[in-house]
């Protein structure tokens, strides 16, 4: 048979190979081997015992139903643990305890969701097995009522409508899960506190010199030349004496970080022959020195980028600029408005120091639209 399969071409060769292991195949041909396990099938279906046993499949139907409350009582416990352990006093612990159990809730709502519904399928929808048969998507008439034939199978099989309470506190379960998430969306507002006075007050008052961020060290005019940007905050905001001020003195911010990221300010000084200076602002610079809001009027991100030769300050987040020359006014990107200026002039000494707080309210112009 070997001689023939040479003769005839590889065809008859892989043939003779697939039905006798010893046959010598012409050189080249393809030689399949024949399977070393043979395919064993399905093994014999053994009923359930929720099958056998209408008791078994009672207490799973309990099982089931116990899970998606479980679940309900989790996504509740979320939103009570973030009503009950509130963290608007920046409290560190707070924080911990809220994040804890909030996750906790959360996670247990959407586990046993999960372990409810494979619980489900597993013990009490029909144990067969099915072929899919597919066809194209159509939309003709004989589909649908194919399809909706599956669907009434597929309801009276599973007991969808049959097990009203399973499918009940299914229902009951995802529309509870959501509501911690939507919960959560109140931690993104100020709590009870108007945004607009909030952004408007800052650590700035009258006298306040600027200092070097982040030592602290206050600037005199002298050290800043030409064509240099220094980051600034205010010389009270420092570790030691932030807890002992008042409220109003921190410009109305719990902490530290909160009270800095609003006053945050760059300084820069040009030759006063290339600054545009609005006339009602004639003299919040000093010797060519202007101060502005580092938080960029977009959504606020740190306007950290300072390019000497145009004078123009770039936001890195979405590209927004700011022409420091001509009162910080947007000349690129998707910022609809200036950044805020901080008066400023000289004390005594020879120190910068602010004239009052800034003007308006720093950050996002979302507020801006609000005054
Ligand atoms: S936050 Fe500055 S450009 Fe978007």
């Amino acid at each position: 048979m070997a001689e023939e399969a040479k003769n005839n071409g590889g065809h008859d060769a892989v043939v003779a190979a697939q039905g006798h292991d010893h046959v010598e195949a012409a050189v080249g041909t393809a030689v399949i081997a024949s399977d070393a396990v043979q395919n064993p099938g399905l093994p014999p279906h053994r009923k359930r015992v929720t099958d056998l046993d209408p008791k078994k499949a009672k207490n799973a139907e309990r099982g089931v139903y116990s899970l998606f409350y479980l679940s309900i009582a989790g996504s509740l416990g979320a939103v009570i643990a973030y009503m009950a352990i509130p963290i608007e006093t920046g409290d560190l612990m707070a924080i911990r305890l809220q994040t804890l159990f909030v996750g906790l809730g959360m996670a247990l709502a959407l586990l046993a969701i999960g372990i409810g519904a494979v619980h489900w399928g597993k013990a009490l929808m029909a144990d067969h097995e099915s072929i899919d048969v597919r066809h194209p998507v159509a939309s003709d008439e004989p589909t649908r009522a194919a399809a909706a034939e599956v669907f009434e199978l597929a309801d009276k099989e599973s007991g969808f409508s049959r097990r009203t309470l399973v499918r009940n506190s299914l229902i009951g379960a995802l529309i509870a899960f959501p509501l911690p998430g939507i919960t959560l969306l109140r931690g993104l507002a100020p709590q009870d506190r108007n945004p607009v006075q909030l952004l408007k007050h800052t650590m700035w008052a009258e006298g306040v010199r600027l200092a070097r961020d982040p030592s602290g060290v206050p600037i005199k005019a002298s050290e800043v030349t030409i064509g240099s940007a220094f980051h600034v905050i205010p010389e009270t905001l420092n570790h030691e004496d932030f807890e002992s001020l008042s409220l109003d003195e921190r410009g109305g911010s719990e902490t530290l970080l909160d009270a800095k990221a609003k006053a945050i300010v760059l300084l820069m000084r040009l030759d006063q022959s290339e600054l545009k200076e609005l006339p009602e602002r004639k003299d919040w610079s000093y010797d060519g020195i202007v101060a502005y809001s580092k938080v960029c009027t977009h959504v606020g991100c740190p306007v950290a980028l300072y390019e000497q030769h145009t004078h123009h300050l770039l936001c890195p987040c979405h590209q927004s600029q700011f022409d420091v020359s001509d009162h910080a006014k947007v000349v690129f990107g998707p910022a609809k408005r200036p950044l805020p200026q901080l008066p400023i002039t000289v004390d005594d000494e020879g120190y910068l120091v602010a004239q009052s707080d800034f003007h308006e309210p720093v950050g996002p112009s979302f507020w801006e639209r609000l005054k």
